[in-house]
């Protein structure tokens, strides 16, 4: 959930080893030298370290891995872990050493002893991206994780760094919990409700209902939520950090609560997935969260389009034709199709009301990008060369994967519809590019502006590199390190 687990810095006491309960950790390099915990460690087991550093085992490990020596002699502890870790770790290779150590650890207690290296904070970061866990709707009292100490040098300065590291890690748990939550506890109301909870931390949040949507002019939103029961709404979060004068980065989000498919239903078989196509929603109120917890000085406004896509007598059929906020007509031949429907007022309007310095949405907008990307990429889409630079940059040092692809007029064209100025689907040849090419139809020119489609990254059925099986919270780390990197006044 949320919450992070408890984790404390303290100063290096390699007395407090051997008494040390729960599971202990060291770190050795995978060429074998032990640093000064890791000596006292092999001390106080009797040579149990060096041994393993002998052995076949370690000598196949690899920089990142966790060997655990179970219920070593000569210590208190339940477990010795060694983390076999490169002196040359990058962030990436710190973080998930953190992720490593979180994993094997459970909800043990666990202490680790870094010595003099570098990154201890980082580290922290890994442990607690990964240590999350969704048990809410199970009725049996889950242990609670016991707490995690970092025994460092400058453990006061390595706290400092940390927090904004850990506040990054509360963003994303927080759109994991958003992505997992089933359709019928995550309503559209009860999402609005959760982004207005996070005026407690400095954001300024409003809720758009569906008579001011309806005034703005946002056709293609409400066709999407006018066959279900709960309300259409756009979210807009703001967070001022940043100088008066500095135009917002604008990030926008799909926040469909559940995706039938409405009159043009899917199939049965997997359906239930859809609870997180919600997922673009869920990662800019993740990276909202973060700024605010960090207080990035930067201007940075999210707004998000919650709607939910049912099936009824009142829904839009294939065929009905709506206008746009912006004025185009879009003729809707399928309504499987409406992320993009809901995107494009959400786009146009961020644009009128903000005239954002550039603009990103994320949306998990189409199986397409699975088959051609699988769960290793999100898809990539730009309208600025510079723009996209610094975000593939962004999602390179954070380790989350990214990969461009392109636009063009020929896939535009796919759009052509005869009796109106476009259609909502392009066919099935470039799926992920015609609805990329959908949502562009709703940019300005001169409005650098990137699209990520997350369909295959939001939520995984296996465990990825920084989350446990189910929401991933990709993309939190990678928006913070580009507001970071590229909008801090500071
Ligand atoms: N929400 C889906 C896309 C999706 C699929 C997300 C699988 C996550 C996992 C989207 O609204 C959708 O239904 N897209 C259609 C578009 C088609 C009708 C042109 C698709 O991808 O099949
Ligand atoms: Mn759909
Ligand atoms: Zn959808």
């Amino acid at each position: 959930m949320t919450h992070l687990t408890p984790m404390s810095f303290v100063e290096t006491d390699l007395d407090a080893m051997a008494a040390a309960t729960g599971r202990i950790a060291v770190i050795v390099s995978p060429d074998g030298t032990l640093d000064q915990p890791a000596r006292r460690a092999n001390r106080l087991a009797k040579g149990a370290v060096a041994r393993l550093v002998e052995s076949d085992k370690f000598s196949k490990a690899k920089s990142g891995q966790v060997i655990t020596l179970a219920w070593p002699a000569g210590m208190a502890a339940e477990a010795l872990d060694i983390l076999v870790l490169d002196k040359k770790a990058d962030a990436v290779a710190l973080r998930k050493a953190g992720v490593a150590l979180a994993k094997v650890r459970g909800t043990s207690a666990l202490t680790l002893w870094t010595g003099s290296r570098k990154g201890a904070e980082v580290i922290a970061q890994g442990m607690a991206l990964r240590d999350y866990r969704f048990d809410d709707h199970k009725s049996a009292e889950a242990d609670a994780p016991e707490a995690i100490t970092i025994q460092c040098k400058d453990a006061t300065a390595i706290e400092a760094a940390a927090a904004p590291l850990l506040a990054v890690a509360e963003g994303a748990h927080f759109t994991r919990d958003l992505v997992n939550e089933p359709a019928n506890v995550l309503t559209t109301t009860e999402f609005a409700a959760r982004l207005k909870e996070m005026e407690s931390l400095g954001l300024d949040v409003e809720i758009l209902e569906e008579d001011v949507l309806a005034e703005l002019g946002m056709r293609t939103l409400l066709s999407v939520g006018q066959g279900s029961d709960s309300p259409s709404k756009v979210v807009v979060m703001q967070w001022r950090g940043g100088a008066a004068e500095d135009a917002p980065l604008a990030l926008i989000g799909k926040g469909v609560v559940f995706d039938t498919g409405g009159i043009s239903l899917k199939p049965a078989g997997g359906m239930e997935d859809m609870t997180m196509d919600m997922g673009g929603a869920g990662v800019v109120a993740g990276a909202m969260r973060a700024l605010a917890l960090r207080k990035a000085p930067a201007n940075v406004v999210g707004l998000v389009g919650l709607v939910e896509n049912m099936p009824s007598g009142n829904a839009t059929r294939p065929g009905d034709v709506v206008t746009s906020m912006k004025g185009d007509t879009v003729e809707i031949i399928n309504t499987d199709a409406e992320g993009r429907l809901v995107l494009a007022d959400v786009l146009w309007y961020a644009q009128e009301r903000f005239e954002p310095a550039a603009m990103i949405d994320l949306a998990t907008l189409t199986g397409a990008i699975i088959i051609g990307l699988g769960h290793e990429n999100a898809g990539v889409f730009s309208n600025n060369d510079t723009f996209c630079g610094d975000f593939l940059a962004a999602a390179a040092a954070e380790g989350e994967g990214a990969w461009r692809m392109p636009l063009g007029q020929a896939y535009d064209d796919q759009l052509k519809s005869r009796i109106a100025d476009m259609k909502n689907v392009g066919g099935r040849p470039g799926g992920s590019i015609t609805a990329a090419q959908f949502l562009q139809r709703f940019v300005k020119d001169d409005t650098p502006w990137i699209h990520l489609d997350i369909a295959g990254v939001a939520s995984v059925k296996s465990d990825t590199a920084y989350a446990p099986k189910g929401a991933t919270g990709w993309g939190v780390l990678a928006l913070n390190r580009l507001v970071a990197d590229q909008f801090e006044s500071d």
